[in-house]
Parts: structure tokens; sequence; C-alpha cells
């Protein structure tokens, strides 16, 4: 009996595996299941929350599917329904479980970049009581309450690393059948300072005048991003397999990145930038190669995690040329 209830159990997991057209748990980047939604962060996070609606992160949600080119390129993909095909979910949508069914729920939202939120929603926001607030918190609590919520998964302001990587993650387009066949475009032209300075900008808990990000702050943007460029750009070669638009748009972006990061080893004199520029020197970026690329990628990704987490961006004013300026903000600051 039980025997059988396992075969029948396997034949159930494989079929769904081989043959079901609904979005696969893999090609999400968050599990629907721990996903609490916008809403529930907006009961604490509420101006937060009206910066976010301003986005195209939140109106994708019903602008995309609408508009000519996401058809055009459903189309070429052979995808009937943009809001049930994993393909698009991956990127444009929040994906939750609702009454046994996963639905997408949102465009990308709070938890895309902060990560699904049920097992750490009630954790960072306790500050040792129901009675007790910021201002009483003891600090023993307040390390073990941040200790907690990184452990449940929060991925918390102070790990820039793994912040920013959600944006190259979606930003670099890592689909080439999206891109060569399907004709998305092959990854945006993407600066972390640029792009988390304008729309995206939500400085709204700490402070109420959304304020951008300290210089100091700023330059360790810079240089993150860049150092995520790159890792993310050989995470994209490694998976091109043939020499189109999309090996040839990632190829680029690892070059590029690679030479900013020179550029920016003249004037900062770090051992972590230097052993990024060592890895990527002798990796050979071409078709082929996905295990030398993988191994490199994930190397750069351990020396940026590091990096990230050990400066606060005082020790490298020689950035500070680079640095874009705010009429170079992409979008329109909410509040401004
Ligand atoms: C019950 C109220 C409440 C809810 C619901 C809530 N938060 Fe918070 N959140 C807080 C409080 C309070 C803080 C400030 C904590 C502190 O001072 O360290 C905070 C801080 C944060 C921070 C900054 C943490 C840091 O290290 O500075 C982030 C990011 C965050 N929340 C994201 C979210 C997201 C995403 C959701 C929804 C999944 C959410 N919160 C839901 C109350 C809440
Ligand atoms: C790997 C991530 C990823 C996947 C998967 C993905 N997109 Fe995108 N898409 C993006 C990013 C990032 C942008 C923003 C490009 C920019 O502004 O630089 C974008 C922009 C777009 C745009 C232009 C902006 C708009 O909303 O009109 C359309 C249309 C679009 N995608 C359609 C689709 C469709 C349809 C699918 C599924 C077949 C899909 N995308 C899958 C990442 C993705
Ligand atoms: C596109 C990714 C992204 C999305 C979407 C996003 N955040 Fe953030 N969030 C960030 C980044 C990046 C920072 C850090 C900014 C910095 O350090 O200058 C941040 C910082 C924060 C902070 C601390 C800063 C402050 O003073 O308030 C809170 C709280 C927060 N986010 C909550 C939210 C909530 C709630 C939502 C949804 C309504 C949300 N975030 C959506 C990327 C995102
Ligand atoms: C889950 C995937 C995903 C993540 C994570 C993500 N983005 Fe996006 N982002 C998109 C897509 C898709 C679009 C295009 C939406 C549209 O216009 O339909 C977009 C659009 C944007 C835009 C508007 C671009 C324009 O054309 O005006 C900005 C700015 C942006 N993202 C910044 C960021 C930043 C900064 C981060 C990280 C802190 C980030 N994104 C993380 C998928 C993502």
């Amino acid at each position: 009996m039980l025997g059988k209830y396992f075969i029948n159990g396997w034949l159930i997991v494989l079929s769904v595996l081989c043959f079901s057209s609904a979005p696969q748990a893999s090609d999400l980047r968050l599990d629907p299941n721990k996903v609490k939604g916008v809403d529930a962060c907006g009961e604490c996070h509420k101006e937060t929350v009206k910066a976010w609606k301003q986005t195209h992160h939140s109106k994708t949600f019903s602008e995309m599917p609408r508009s000519d080119e996401a058809r055009e390129i459903a189309d070429k993909m052979g995808i009937k329904r943009i809001k049930s095909e994993s393909d698009c979910l991956t990127c444009h949508f929040t994906v939750a479980t609702k009454k046994g069914k996963e639905k997408p729920i949102s465009g990308i939202s709070c938890e895309s970049c902060h990560s699904a939120g049920s097992e750490w929603i009630d954790v960072h926001s306790d500050f040792g009581g129901k009675d007790i607030k910021a201002e009483n918190e003891v600090p023993e609590h307040k390390v073990k309450r941040y200790k907690e919520s990184d452990a449940a998964g929060m991925i918390r302001p102070n790990n820039l690393y793994s912040l920013a990587e959600n944006c190259y993650s979606c930003h670099t387009v890592p689909n080439e059948k999206l891109v060569n066949v399907g004709g998305h475009t092959a990854g945006s032209k993407f600066e972390l300072i640029r792009w988390t300075q304008g729309e995206v900008r939500h400085n709204l808990w700490y402070s109420d005048d959304n304020t951008e990000a300290s210089k100091n702050r700023r330059r360790m943007f810079y240089i993150v991003g860049k150092m995520l460029d790159l890792e993310y750009a050989l995470r994209g070669v490694a998976k091109a397999t043939v020499k189109e638009k999309y090996a040839l748009a990632m190829a680029k972006r690892a070059k590029r990145a690679l030479a900013f990061l020179k550029k920016i080893d003249k004037s900062v004199n770090n051992g972590e930038l230097t052993n990024i520029i060592g890895i990527a020197s002798k990796v050979k970026v071409t078709l082929n190669n996905e295990s030398a690329l993988v191994s490199a990628a994930d190397k750069i990704s351990k020396q940026a995690s590091v990096f990230a987490g050990k400066y606060d961006g005082s020790e490298f004013p020689g950035v500070d040329g680079a640095l874009p300026s705010p009429d170079k903000y992409k979008g329109k600051v909410f509040g401004e």
C-alpha cells in the first residue's frame, strides 16, 4: 500500500514537472508560500507603499500585459497568457499562494527586493513586546532582532550586496530565449545610483523627507554596482548557447563593467577590487565555457560581498568625480 502510494506520488510529481504549463516554483524568485504582499507591508509602511505605487515596478502589473510590445514578445515566445506563464512572472510579477493556488498579486514588490516576508515580518518590527517602542528597545534586543530577521531571510539595507544583487538578477535579463527569440531588450543600461535614487527611492521610515543616499553610501552603491554588473554579466554569458544578440550583449556588458572597475582601481586602492579584476581578467568570456565562468562569478560574488560589508564609503573619495548627478536619476523622486 505504502509503496503504491509513493509510486503514485512520484508519478504525480513527475507529471507536474514535465507536462504542466503552470509556472514552476524554480522559475520564481520568491517562494509563493512565503510572500505576504504589499498590503501587509503597508499596514506600517504607508508612505513607502505610496511611493512604490508610482514606480514602473508597481505599474508593470497592469500596464505591461496590455502593451503591444508585450504581446509581440509573448507571441514570439509562444505564450498565450502573460500572467500565467513563468517566463514573464520571473521578473515582472510577484507571485503568492492564494487559496492553494499560485497567483500573480502585484508587480515587482517590496518583497522582490527585501525577500518574502512571512518568516520575518513579525520579528523585524517587534521591539520586545507590544508596549515597547523603538526608543525604549534595549540594545541587546535590537542586536537579537536584527540577527533573527537576517536569519529568517530578510534583506535589510545594511546588506547592500544582497539588496543590490536583486536588481542585477532581473535587469541583466538572463534569459537567452526571451532575448533572441522573443526580442525582449537585452538588459537595462543599469547603474545603481541612477536607478535607486530616482523613482525607486523610498527613504521614508527613518526620516520623512526622502533624502538621497549620503555621499559615502553612493560611493558604495557605485562600486558595488559595477562589481555586481560584472558578476551577473559573466553568469549571463555562462548560460549562452549561440553567438546571437543575447550572448553578444552579455559579453559586452562584462567587458564594460571590467573596464569601469579598472578605471575605479586607478583612484581607489583596495584589495577586494584588485582581486575581482584579477579573477575577471583570467576567465575567457566565450561560449562553451560555463563552469569556468560560473566559478569566476562565484569568486567575484564573494569578494563583492566582503567589500560591501567591510567599508562605509568614507574610504573612497577617489570615485567622487564619477558619481552621477541628480539630473541623471531615473524617474521622478517621490515627494519632490
Ligand atoms: C507591524 C508593522 C510593520 C509591518 C507590517 C512591516 N514593517 Fe517593516 N518595519 C517596521 C518597523 C517598526 C521598522 C523599524 C525597525 C527598526 O527601527 O529597526 C521596520 C523596518 C523595516 C526595514 C528597514 C530595516 C533596517 O534594517 O533598517 C525594511 C527594509 C522593512 N521594514 C521592510 C518591510 C517589508 C518589506 C514589509 C512587508 C513584507 C514590512 N516591512 C512590514 C514595521 C513594520
Ligand atoms: C529576466 C527578467 C525578465 C523577464 C523574464 C522578462 N522581462 Fe520584460 N523586462 C525586464 C526588465 C529588467 C525590463 C526593463 C528594461 C529597461 O527599462 O531597461 C523589462 C521590460 C519589458 C517591457 C518594456 C516595458 C513595458 O512594460 O512596456 C516589456 C513590454 C516586457 N518587458 C515584456 C516582457 C514579457 C512579455 C515577458 C515574458 C515573455 C518578459 N518581459 C519577461 C525583465 C524581464
Ligand atoms: C527595487 C527594489 C526595492 C523595492 C521594490 C522596495 N525596496 Fe525598500 N529598499 C531598497 C533599497 C535598495 C533600500 C536601501 C536604500 C539605501 O540604503 O539608501 C531600501 C530601503 C528600505 C527601507 C529603509 C529606508 C528608510 O529609511 O525607510 C525600508 C523601511 C524599506 N526599504 C521598505 C520597503 C517597503 C515597505 C517596500 C514596498 C512598498 C519596499 N521597501 C520596496 C530596495 C527596494
Ligand atoms: C524582480 C525583478 C526586478 C528586480 C528585483 C528589480 N527590478 Fe527594476 N524593473 C524590473 C522590470 C521588469 C522593470 C520594467 C517594468 C515596466 O516598465 O514594465 C523595471 C523597471 C525599473 C525602473 C524604471 C525604468 C524605466 O524605464 O524608467 C527602475 C528605475 C528600476 N527598475 C530600478 C531597479 C532597482 C534600483 C532595483 C534594485 C534595488 C531593481 N530595479 C530591482 C524588474 C526588476
